[in-house]
């Protein structure tokens, strides 16, 4: 449908060449001439509007009532012009076989629109709404000029692993690997969906990875250094997971990060690279998603295609943690978290900054306290900040968080043992710091977060297929 579809004359090219459709019913309306059959198979927002007539083969199924919201169909029929105001063409009918059924009082999603808690709710039939297929569309256009945007930069894509034993951010949010026999375990019955559970029901944590503890990662930056340490400019792109238990709009306990690093680099390169890759993917959906960000404008947020331009267009707001933290203390907005240097900026704050103080613009704060940022950022020249950045974008907050990375041994192993972290267990991670270490620096961005600021879509959870989340794993 999209190729018919998304050409310049919306579909008037094909006037008279036969077409076979295949998707899914959205309506069916009979009228007493025709019968009109609208089909949407997932290539594009629109659908084909299919115009049936008693005579054509398969009117039967329009008969007995089959043809109803949700049914799966293959339809066969000439383009012919459309005298409807919504489209240029429609599908003139001449045969229609049904391919998969559907009873109509039982399919969950009806055709009143149905509120997003409710679609998570059916998962697995939520793709099939106009909201959600445009969101996996743009979230499959923003990955595809993910990468094409690194390639044609030079970086090279690392797989960084998932199970790993260290913990880059320290926080301590890490999910435990434990390892799950499907059998008997001292003639406890073990279902394969549960812990393993030894004879008096207490979970038993030595079954981890074969007998040493691991972790799912909450970040691939550690694993992509080495990488920079050799390859120069690299990127991941993978799954990350962060055992926060936060119910909010804009966490996720499995999302997906993109963390480039790069090699030979300051933090000022690291917040160029941020700026020019984020307006890069925005420029790219709005010239290449262009239906899909129309109904974004239309029925999820007023005004975002505008707002969007803005961002590639105009230069981002750059300033420092200090001079932030001067611009929260002067406001009469009263805030529910308290303001003072040393703390770290909690969402109100950070919507503060850019939704009022700077109207909308993305805004980058750099070199921030060190006491509130991770082990492996540099260490200013004031001792007292690092060369730390976060990337703040109106309504969700913090997109970017990266930094220029400790490079010197000797102040790298003063912060493992200021922080009381095991460095024996870094011994790699300092190895790339006695073995030829270069000034380095990368950001993360958070994949679902972009999806949420390129759509407009306002809850985290709608931003992904299958969102993990407390309570939410079923599908
Ligand atoms: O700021 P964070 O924790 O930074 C890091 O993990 C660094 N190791 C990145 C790097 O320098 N390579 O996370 C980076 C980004 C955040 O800015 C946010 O967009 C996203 O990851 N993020 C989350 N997204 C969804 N749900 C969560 N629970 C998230 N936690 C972080
Ligand atoms: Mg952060």
């Amino acid at each position: 449908i999209a190729d018919v579809k998304g050409g310049p004359g919306q579909g008037l090219e094909w006037l008279g060449k036969t077409l076979s459709v295949r998707g899914w019913v959205r309506t069916c309306r009979v009228q007493r001439s025709v019968t009109f059959i609208e089909v949407n198979d997932g290539s594009c927002l629109s659908n084909m509007q299919c115009v049936m007539s008693s005579d054509a083969e398969g009117y039967d199924q329009v008969e007995a009532g089959t043809v109803a919201t949700g049914a799966s169909v293959l339809v066969d029929g000439v383009i012919v012009s459309s005298q409807g105001s919504k489209q240029k063409v429609e599908l003139k009918v001449e045969k229609l076989i049904m391919i998969g059924s559907t009873d109509p009082s039982a399919y969950p999603i009806q055709k009143k629109r149905a509120s997003r808690e409710f679609l998570r709710t059916v998962a697995h039939l939520r793709p099939r709404t106009n909201t959600f297929g445009a969101v996996a569309r743009v979230r499959n256009a923003l990955a595809y000029a993910t990468h094409k945007f690194f390639q044609e930069n030079g970086f090279v894509w690392i797989s960084s692993p998932i199970i790993t034993a260290s913990d880059c951010e320290g926080a301590g949010e890490q999910f435990c690997v434990t390892t799950l026999i499907p059998s008997t375990r001292e003639g406890i019955e073990c279902p394969v969906n549960t812990i393993p559970a030894t004879k008096d029901g207490a979970i038993d944590w030595s079954q981890d990875f074969f007998g040493k503890p691991a972790f799912l990662t909450v970040s691939g930056q550690l694993n992509a250094e080495t990488y920079a340490s050799a390859l120069s400019d690299v990127y991941t792109f993978g799954p990350t997971f962060r055992a926060e238990n936060s119910n909010t709009s804009r966490h996720l306990a499995e999302f997906w990060m993109i963390e480039p690093e790069l090699a030979f680099a300051d933090l000022n390169d690291d917040m160029a690279c941020a700026t020019a890759y984020l307006q890069y993917v925005v420029k790219y959906v709005l010239e290449n998603c262009k239906e899909d960000m129309d109904f974004f404008n239309t029925w999820v947020e007023k005004g975002i295609i505008d707002r969007l331009r803005d961002v590639v267009e105009k230069d981002f707001v750059q300033l420092t943690y200090t001079d932030a933290i001067e611009i929260l203390l002067k406001t009469k907005r009263k805030f529910e978290f308290p303001v003072k240097w040393g703390l770290d900026l909690q969402s109100e704050h950070e919507r503060f900054i850019t939704e009022d103080v700077f109207a909308g613009r993305p805004v980058i704060i750099r070199d921030y306290p060190k006491e509130i940022k991770a082990f492996y950022m540099r260490q200013n020249d004031d001792e007292k900040t690092v060369a730390a950045m976060d990337l703040l974008v109106p309504r969700v907050g913090e997109l970017i968080g990266g930094s220029q990375r400790e490079e010197r041994l000797e102040h790298l192993e003063r912060r493992l043992e200021a922080l009381n972290l095991n460095k024996d267990s870094y011994w790699w991670y300092l190895d790339l710091r006695r073995f030829g270490s270069v000034p380095h620096a990368g950001f993360g961005l958070g994949f679902e977060r972009l999806v949420q600021f390129a759509t407009g879509i306002d809850n985290i959870r709608d931003a992904i297929p299958f969102p993990r989340a407390p309570g939410s794993a079923e599908f």
